[in-house]
Formats: C-alpha cells, sequence, structure tokens
C-alpha cells in the first residue's frame, strides 16, 4: 500500500444502514456494522484523499476525514449524496440502503392491537445508480453482500448499475465481523482479495482502485 496514490482526490463514501421510520419508536433497517466502509474511508485518508463519509446510525468512532455527515433514512442520504456527489472524482458506495421504506410514517408511536397488521412500504431511490447515472458521474465503486451465488448476482448488478468497479461478499461472513473475504469484479475480470481484516482488505482495495482509476 503505497501513501499518496490518491493524493488531493476527492472521494465520497456512504457507509451502514439507513433506518426507515415506521413511527416514532420503531422502524426497518438493514443489518450492518459500518466497519467496511469505515475502514475504508480510513485507507483512502491514508492515501492522500479528500475524504467525505456519509453514513447511517453505526456504533463507531469517526475515522479521520475531512467531513463526516451523520443521516438516518435513505432518503435523507441520498440528498447528501446529491450535494457531495458534485464535486467528487471517486464514488464508493458501502452502504446497505434499505430498499423499501414505510409507505407512511407516523410521528407518535401507534399503538398495538391484537389484530393482523399489513405494513405499506415504498421503494427507495437506488442511490448509486443516481451516481452512476450523472451526465459526468465520478468513477463509481458499488458493493454487493450477497448469500448465495456470488458471481452471478454481482456480474449482473456490475452491468445494471453501469460500475467500472463491484466489490462483493459473502453476507454471512461480513456482516459485523472484523474479517472477511472480497470479490473484486471489473474490466479485467475477477480478482479476489483473500481474508483478512476489514482495515487490511480497505486498504488493499484503495490500491487496486487507484490502479483501475489511474490507468
Ligand atoms: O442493494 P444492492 O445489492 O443492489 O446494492 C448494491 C450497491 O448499490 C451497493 O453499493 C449499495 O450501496 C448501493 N445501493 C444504493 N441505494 C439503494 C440500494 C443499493 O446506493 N437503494
Amino acid at each position: 500500500f503505497q501513501p499518496g496514490r490518491l493524493q488531493d482526490q476527492r472521494v465520497l463514501i456512504t457507509a451502514g444502514p439507513t433506518f426507515e421510520a415506521i413511527d416514532a419508536v420503531r422502524g426497518i433497517t438493514n443489518l450492518s456494522s459500518g466497519k467496511m466502509g469505515f475502514a475504508i474511508a480510513k485507507a483512502a485518508s491514508e492515501a492522500g484523499a479528500e475524504v467525505t463519509l456519509i453514513s447511517g446510525p453505526v456504533c463507531l468512532a469517526p475515522p479521520p476525514v475531512k467531513k463526516l455527515i451523520r443521516i438516518t433514512s435513505a432518503t435523507e442520504m441520498l440528498a447528501a449524496v446529491e450535494n457531495e456527489s458534485k464535486h467528487c472524482d471517486i464514488f464508493i458506495s458501502v452502504a446497505a440502503v434499505a430498499d423499501y421504506r414505510p409507505a407512511i410514517s407516523h410521528a407518535q408511536k401507534l399503538k398495538k392491537s391484537d389484530d393482523h397488521w399489513t405494513l405499506a412500504l415504498v421503494p427507495n431511490p437506488d442511490i448509486l445508480q443516481y451516481v452512476a447515472n450523472l451526465p459526468n458521474p465520478p468513477f463509481c465503486v458499488g458493493f454487493a453482500a450477497e448469500t448465495n451465488d456470488i458471481e452471478k448476482h454481482a456480474t449482473a448488478k456490475r452491468r445494471k448499475k453501469n460500475l467500472p468497479l463491484l466489490v462483493a461478499n459473502l453476507a454471512q461472513e461480513a456482516i459485523g465481523a472484523d474479517e472477511n473475504t472480497l470479490i473484486l469484479f471489473d474490466d479485467h475480470g475477477k480478482h479476489t482479495l483473500p481474508r483478512a481484516p476489514k482495515i487490511t482488505q480497505a486498504r488493499r482495495l484503495i490500491e487496486h482502485i487507484a490502479s483501475l482509476y489511474q490507468a
């Protein structure tokens, strides 16, 4: 890992889960500790980048970044990304964005009853796709946590979202853990970063991004 590989590049990173409120005390979310996104933010800073980190609710100490923006919901994450993506060179979308949110979010606590209850959900915007489809997009990196058929799903996602690089990992191995295995899919094919602590993986990934970005 060579420090300075991303000197003065502006890197925008999303991390952690989003939380979609049902009412004042309840909500739906995705499992995500934020550890991988925070490690990537640290590694990008070490490589000399000016890092902006947009994070959902996590219990982690802030990494050394230029700007940290804390949000709760996918709608708030999109608004922050809309602002920040105007001036970034590289976008790394590590967040586990909730795919749906409740159609109605109640300000007051709902009272429970013995009846069955059906919760209406509406799809959230795809934040990464929004950035990748900008007229002059930054270099976009996506993540995919899969439980099975990693290569098939990762390749399909990379194509659908039109990404130069997609990073896949096994959900059951990675979520909340301190170590993981990453599989990188880019125009050159498939490249595995064997199981290691997340900070090591983050530094390897930043090195890989720098080599693709500067090629
Ligand atoms: O959820 P999915 O597997 O499609 O996520 C793949 C990539 O898309 C991840 O990088 C994730 O951060 C991003 N994503 C997003 N907004 C969404 C869903 C996913 O930015 N609503």
